[in-house]
């Protein structure tokens, strides 16, 4: 289920390239990854499944075998470097082939997905902290709108990771970092269902487990 190197320097690439969205050197590992499919599959009625921002496929490999016939798989990605890789490894990788006939991949942001589509899990692998405090409420917004009732929204954050930003950044970086501390805290508030703690992630993760009242 790992990444290839074409992978990896791909991802590595696009960090460069595009630090703002990308937000990570590296694809996800298999502990976070594992923990971000938690609530994929087990619905004999189907499940409609969202992963937004998959990159490279790296969570998407741990996705696509726990989806049963019955399920959907749509993958929206910003970066089309990232979304040509998919459509590619959808053709030839062996675990991601074998969802491709219920999978498709959606080249744009995760806010100008119609609204039309209501999913019963979401997957997200943005890097929220990279984005402004108005930018997260935006994209919570579009979570919210999106999720099915019952629903439920998995996505990671790095463990003291703005508390550590803050303390070697400017006032202005601190702010925003505050902001979307406060942000994420009022959107988890009452309705986290589990956090999952992976620490031997590099740096060391949570997966936030959502259900909206
Ligand atoms: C931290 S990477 C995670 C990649 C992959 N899920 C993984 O775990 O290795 C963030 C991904 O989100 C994508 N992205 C950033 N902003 C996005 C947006 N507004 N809508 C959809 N995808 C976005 C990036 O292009 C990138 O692929």
């Amino acid at each position: 289920m790992g990444q290839s190197f074409s992978d990896y320097r791909l991802f590595l690439r696009e960090f460069r390239r595009n630090y703002h969205t990308t937000g990570a050197i590296l694809p996800s590992g298999r502990r976070l990854s594992t923990a971000l499919a938690r609530y994929v599959g087990g619905d004999p009625r189907g499940q409609r499944v969202l992963e937004v921002g998959p990159g490279t496929g790296a969570v998407t490999r741990h996705i696509a075998p726990k989806l049963g016939p019955n399920d959907r798989l749509d993958l929206v990605e910003l970066n089309p470097s990232f979304a040509e890789s998919l459509r590619v490894a959808l053709a030839n990788d062996p675990v991601l082939r074998t969802v491709a006939d219920r999978t498709r991949v959606l080249e744009m942001a995760v806010e100008q997905l119609p609204d039309d589509t209501r999913y019963d899990v979401i997957v997200s692998g943005l890097p929220l902290n990279n984005f402004s405090v108005d930018a997260v409420g935006s994209i919570l917004d579009t979570f919210r709108v999106l999720l099915a009732p019952n629903g439920t929204l998995s996505f990671f954050g790095y463990i003291a990771i703005r508390r550590v930003k803050a303390l070697v950044s400017g006032r202005d970086q601190r702010e925003r970092l505050r902001g979307i501390g406060r942000t994420l805290g009022d959107f988890l508030d009452g309705n986290e269902i589990r956090r999952d703690w992976i620490w031997l992630n590099v740096p060391p993760a949570w997966v936030h487990h959502v259900r909206l009242s």
